[in-house]
């Protein structure tokens, strides 16, 4: 499985969710994280030297592919239309993280008019808890245009940015009573990337 991540907005949670799908798919099979990003934050995740799964660079990935079953790739924010259809070209799917304010969701939309709707799927990330609906609010407003969209959803927890310090996936962030939940987010998630097309 070759799952790219791509976002139009920079801090919508990209790098923590190629992450995250990475630690997942790793559980099923050998998985390379490719850093194709210039701000390296998932090679700097990595950098601890605690993780399961390898995580190159896009110089380094031909190589590296040749071990691995399954391949999650971190891009660049704010692709051009152009490098939008060559990304969605060279993957089974594209995962289109949001976090679900204004702002976000209106740089995603823009993004995915540009895609064919079986290329992609869009995930909220950074969720805010409740009373705050915003989750829900864009769930509904995308289900209404009908777009892909994962039914799981990431919830805002502080324990991923602990994870990113200690350069760990959430699961693996001792001490914190929210590493299990944070984990359960991207578990559905990985579920439904493995079982996208069938
Ligand atoms: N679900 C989440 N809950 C809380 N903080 C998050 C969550 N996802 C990402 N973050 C934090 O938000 C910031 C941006 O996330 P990151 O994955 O680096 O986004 P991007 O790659 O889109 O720039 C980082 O500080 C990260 O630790
Ligand atoms: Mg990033």
């Amino acid at each position: 499985m070759i799952v790219t991540v791509a976002s139009f907005k920079g801090g919508v949670g990209k790098t923590t969710t190629a992450l995250h799908l990475a630690a997942y798919l790793q559980s099923d099979a050998p998985t390379l994280l490719v850093d194709g990003d210039l701000n390296r934050s998932a090679l700097q995740w990595a950098s601890k030297g605690n993780l399961a799964f390898q995580v190159c660079d896009e110089a380094q990935a031909v190589k590296h592919s040749r071990k691995a079953e399954h391949i999650v790739i971190d891009t660049p924010a704010r692709p051009s239309i152009e490098e939008l259809a060559t990304l969605a070209g060279g993957c089974d799917l594209m995962v289109v993280p949001t976090s679900p304010d204004a702002l976000a969701m209106g740089a995603m939309l823009q993004m995915v008019e540009h895609l064919d709707a079986q290329t992609f799927k869009i995930l909220l990330t950074l969720v805010p808890p409740r009373p705050n609906q915003s989750g829900e609010d864009a769930k509904r407003a995308l289900e209404s245009e009908e777009l892909p969209l994962f039914s799981a959803s990431i919830r805002r927890l502080e324990v991923f940015k602990k994870a990113a310090l200690e350069g760990v996936p959430v699961n693996q962030v001792k001490g914190d009573r929210m590493s299990g939940i944070a984990w359960e987010c991207y578990r559905q998630v990985g579920d439904e990337v493995l079982n996208h097309g069938e």
